[in-house]
């Protein structure tokens, strides 16, 4: 049944549909699986993918600074709501101006809702006010009604949440399930915060996508026997993604005309790892793009059948599968429901 639709699913081409009026703008916050060039601005603590064999598959085989090798699910969802382009990088346009006007990614690699292992990143926290600077530049353009009308239509995208995990997991007893609960609670509640506070903006359409199987990443696996997944991390990813699905149907209860999809990457990955064959995957284990993955590094020809790009990222293979199912897919994956229908309402 799942394979079926994943089927039907391929052979829909992701073409733009004139939503451009529903949609003006795509305002995009996250980590490095949304990241399109801002860590290239920050300082070399901050994690890199400006070099090759990044962007191998992208056009002109041009390494932006996306951790993969080619496109990433926001460049596809920004196709799909008839942008003429993926929202520009905010630290790539320091004078601001008109190239913000149709959306902006604040993404940066390494950063969490709240501080995480990595230093010199921007956090959600400090990306939310990038937004606002974003905001007030609107305001001085087009004028205060055009401006608020814009952000009350525009989508407003999340992925963050991985690297909060990895730098809980780290100190976390995985048998301290009360410690455990705590932690996720504060992440949550961090969220929360950061969420309403998009909504006391004027934000309202929200597209949220939740982590995946982390404990399957390929620096992971090593710290397993067999090189298998790391259950303890894919549990607590399950668990925080099972938060963030309970604190998005609150929101939408308590805050009027909150409307959200909450892409279930977890869920999306139970029949890819269960069955990878069936969803063209031929490698699950190793990237194709072995670290450093620079150009002394010798990477794989067949890129789609690959799960793994580098040690920590996914190829624009499943960055592809996951914008599909979050744009076109069941409520079992895009609940309560898909970006066809947020944008549509
Ligand atoms: C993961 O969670 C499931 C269900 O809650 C449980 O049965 C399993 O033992 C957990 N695995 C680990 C390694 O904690
Ligand atoms: C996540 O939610 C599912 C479905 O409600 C439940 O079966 C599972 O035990 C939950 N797991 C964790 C770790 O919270
Ligand atoms: C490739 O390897 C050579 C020799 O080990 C080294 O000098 C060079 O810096 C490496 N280049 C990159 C891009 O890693």
């Amino acid at each position: 049944m799942a394979s079926l639709l994943f089927l039907f699913l391929l052979s829909y081409v992701i073409n733009p549909l004139s939503v451009e009026a529903i949609i003006p703008s795509l305002y995009i916050f996250g980590d490095s699986t949304a990241d399109v060039g801002n860590n290239n601005y920050l300082s070399d603590k901050a994690p890199k993918a400006n070099f090759p064999y990044y962007g191998i598959d992208f056009p002109g085989r041009t390494a932006t600074g996306r951790f993969t090798n080619g496109f990433v699910s926001v460049d596809y969802i920004a196709r799909f709501v008839g942008l003429p382009r993926s929202p520009p990088a905010f630290l790539s346009n320091t004078n601001g101006g008109l190239k913000w006007l149709r959306g902006v990614n604040f993404a940066s690699a390494g950063s969490g809702i709240s501080e995480t292992l990595w230093i010199d990143v921007i956090d959600i926290d400090e990306q939310i006010k990038n937004f606002k600077l974003v905001a007030a530049d609107h305001r001085t353009r087009v004028g205060n009604r055009t401006t608020d009308r814009t952000i009350s239509k525009s989508l407003f995208s999340f992925s963050t949440g991985s690297n909060d995990l990895f730098t809980l997991f780290q100190s976390l007893d995985p048998t301290n399930k009360t410690l455990e609960n705590q932690m996720i609670e504060s992440i949550t509640n961090k969220f929360q915060d950061q969420l309403t506070m998009l909504y006391s903006l004027g934000a309202r359409r929200f597209v949220v996508f939740g982590t995946g199987f982390l404990g399957c990443i390929p620096e992971i696996r090593k710290l397993v026997p067999g090189n298998n997944c790391l259950e303890d991390l894919n549990n607590l990813s399950l668990h925080f993604k099972n938060a963030t699905k309970s604190l998005l149907q609150s929101l939408s209860s308590n805050l009027p005309g909150f409307k959200y999809t909450f892409g279930d990457v977890y869920e999306m990955l139970v029949p890819v790892f269960a069955n990878p064959l069936q969803y063209g995957f031929r490698e699950m284990k190793a990237p194709c793009c072995p670290p450093p993955c620079t150009l002394n590094s010798t990477y794989c020809r067949n890129r789609q059948e690959y799960y793994n790009w580098d040690s920590f990222h996914p190829t624009e293979a499943v960055y592809r599968m996951v914008a599909k199912l979050t744009l076109f897919g069941p409520p079992r994956v895009a609940n309560p429901i898909n970006i066809l229908a947020l944008v549509n309402t």
